[in-house]
């Protein structure tokens, strides 16, 4: 669990770890909450097996310079995440530039480990970490351990980070003799019930007290609960493939405001089926509407949910009940097992090899393993309530490219999903994705109040209109750096696979909005892949009378995958087969240049497009990345991607 320093709490680290106690400090950046996660179960378990203790701190919580005063007795550990274009997380800023401007070697008593959490699809793979280990290497600090990275391009950050823990533990063992002990469950929470309280103060899905516990973010908006102005469905190619258009309405509120470009975090709410099964299993299922309340039993942990609640609203807004169980997990729930049997399923699910086996043909959210492990009503009483609200992630918030224009339409914001379900050949079941699934209920209950959702999901309906949230999405805006040049004027190169297009048919309003008002409007290419021309061709109708309006200004190019018949094409052989006029425009027009869709794309496109303007323009490889870099720094070079 994380500290957070409060008004009045010191910013030296080496005060606060004096004061504490402390023998650790673990320094997080996260921006959607892993490294934090990662990091608050990390120092909790360093406690557990070690007996240390361990501060979690929020790397901006601290002066950086006061790093350079923690005495040599203790430890450091730095975990942070890279994202986007390489930027450090919010939590990582000041500590990135001090560690930059900073000279000497003012952190020679420190000693250090490190963690990084990347995706190798993106180009600045892990770079954050990366960077900070070199600064701090270079400022004389020494480190203990080879610096750990997790990779999420496969799925594998978790695995990674127990293999470096496992490293960490390596060095506690055997570099500085700390004496290890059998783990035993010690809560850093309170959970009760507390009948006297009134269901009004329950916090059922009250969105703002989501956000209640986090840092004011210049970058973020609060959450409100929006009404949904009207959802429709792009395309549906089967009964488990289809596409979704949801505008929410921000009339009530005169504050929310977003650009072109921004994106709106969504919070899902979890189906019924899989929050009753979780209290089931415990059973809790009778008691699910009772008053709880949570408290921390630990100085500088924060409850990260609201309190007080009910199970109900906890496990259906609150935790992220649907998420795979982490092998951690499952290793920490053996010493609640009820039985043998119950006892043997999870030893053996511990292990690595059996934990990627099953997982490769099976879900296993909390309430499913528990289940399969002892399946009885109540079988799973003795598990403390405090360990589920430790051990399930909090609610994080879906993000998706708002595909409307604020310029044309400010009071509203438009939402492009697919909806996606992923099946598992162990039990043949598809399970379907939490956010879509969510919107295309909300979209449904109001569109059809009596019909059910076609994947046979089940939510609370609640609110004046009876239908699912009150027909109300609970969402909140990021701003984006993903942004139209100043100037409509200005050339403009777009790249889409699939809902990447969504920011672009917010551009491309825009644009035509210019026009419309007699603005010189600039070249503008489109360059549009999805699987079938028939199928799952986003927004097509919309994009023949912006052909229309726009003329020769617009070139608008499709390349479909999974064509009725003739060859399957992605969007980088069309770049590559219009390489002439996107080159020119980038070299001689100054264009801006925009990726969206999934890292992978991005990345083949990239190498596409820098393979066929060397070969133009005669420039080597370091000539590419002068450009490249050029690009990006003047922002002519943006991307959105995701995956
Ligand atoms: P596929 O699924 O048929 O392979 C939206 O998902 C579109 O992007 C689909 O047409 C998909 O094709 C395509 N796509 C998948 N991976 C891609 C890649 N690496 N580069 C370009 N397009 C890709």
């Amino acid at each position: 669990m994380g500290a957070r320093a409060g008004a009045q709490q010191t910013r030296n680290i080496a005060e606060k770890i004096e004061e504490t106690g402390a023998d650790m400090v673990i320094f997080w950046g996260s921006q959607s909450g892993t490294a934090e996660r990662m990091s608050n179960r990390l120092a909790k378990e360093c406690q557990q097996r070690f007996g240390l203790k361990v501060l979690s701190v929020d790397a901006s919580d601290y002066e950086s310079s006061t790093i350079a005063q923690i005495p040599r007795t203790k430890l450091a550990i730095f975990c942070a995440s890279t994202f986007g274009e390489g930027d450090p997380p919010d939590s990582y800023q000041d500590l990135y530039s001090w560690l930059q401007s900073t000279s000497d070697r003012s952190l020679a008593e420190l000693r250090y480990m490190a963690f990084g959490l990347g995706n190798s699809n993106y180009k600045h793979y892990n770079e954050v970490i990366k960077i900070v280990v070199n600064r701090l290497d270079a400022l004389g600090a020494e480190p203990l351990l080879a610096t750990g990275m997790a990779d999420d391009a496969q799925g594998e950050t978790e695995e990674h980070y127990l293999e470096w823990k496992e490293q960490v533990f390596g060095v506690f063992r055997t570099q500085l003799g700390y004496t290890e002990r059998d783990p035993i469950y010690e809560p850093s929470l309170k959970v009760f019930e507390d009948e006297s309280l009134e269901p009004i103060d329950l916090n059922h899905g009250v969105p703002a007290d989501k956000t209640s516990d986090r840092k004011t973010n210049t970058s973020m908006s609060a959450v409100y609960s929006l009404p949904v102005k009207g959802a429709r469905e792009l395309f549906q190619v089967s009964e488990h493939r289809n596409c979704i258009h949801m505008k929410v309405d921000f009339s009530e509120h005169p504050e929310l405001k977003y650009k072109t470009g921004d994106h709106l975090g969504v919070w899902p709410i979890n189906p019924d089926a899989e929050v009753s099964r979780l209290l089931r299993v415990l059973g809790l299922i009778s008691r699910r509407q009772i008053p709880i309340t949570i408290l921390s039993l630990e100085e500088d942990v924060k409850v990260k949910v609201p309190t007080p609640t009910t199970l109900d609203a906890l496990l259906s807004h609150y935790l992220e009940t649907c998420a795979p169980v982490s092998r951690e997990t499952i290793a920490s729930l053996v010493q609640f097992a009820p039985t043998s049997t119950a006892k043997d399923l999870l030893t053996r699910l511990s292990g690595k090899e059996a934990y990627a086996d099953f997982l490769r043909s099976n879900y296993i959210n909390l309430g499913r393993l528990l289940e399969r492990a002892a399946g009885d009503e109540g079988a799973w009483k003795d598990v403390p309530l405090s360990f589920i609200v430790e051990i399930l992630p909090v609610m994080q918030p879906r993000y998706y490219s708002i595909s409307s224009s604020s310029v044309v339409q400010p009071r509203s914001a438009a939402l492009t999903a697919v909806v996606s379900d992923t099946v598992f050949p162990g039990t043949n079941e598809r399970i379907p994705g939490l956010s879509t699934n969510y919107m295309l209920a909300l979209k449904e209950s109001l569109e059809d109040k009596g019909k059910p959702h076609p994947h046979g999901l089940t939510y609370p309906l609640e609110g004046p209109q009876e239908s699912l949230s009150g027909g109300r999405l609970h969402a909140h805006v990021r701003k984006s750096t993903f942004k139209l040049p100043a100037l409509a004027s200005h050339p403009i190169i777009m790249i889409a696979a699939g809902t990447g297009i969504a920011p672009f048919r917010a551009f491309l309003q825009e644009r035509a909005r210019m026009q419309s008002i007699g603005r010189e409007v600039g070249p503008t290419i489109l360059l549009f892949g999805c699987r079938n021309e028939n199928q799952d061709y986003l927004y097509r109708e919309e994009l023949a009378e912006l052909k229309a309006q726009f003329g020769d200004l617009l070139t608008l190019v499709t390349a479909f995958s999974r064509p009725d018949s003739g060859e399957k094409t992605y969007v980088q052989h069309r770049v590559v087969e219009h390489a002439d006029e996107v080159c020119r425009l980038l070299t001689d027009g100054n264009a801006n240049f925009y990726i969206c869709g999934s890292a992978s794309m991005a990345r083949d496109v990239s190498n596409e497009l820098g393979r066929e303007l060397c070969q133009r323009q005669g420039w080597s490889d370091e000539q590419l990345k002068e450009f490249a870099d050029k690009q990006k720094r003047f922002k002519r070079w943006q991307q959105d991607v995701w995956g």
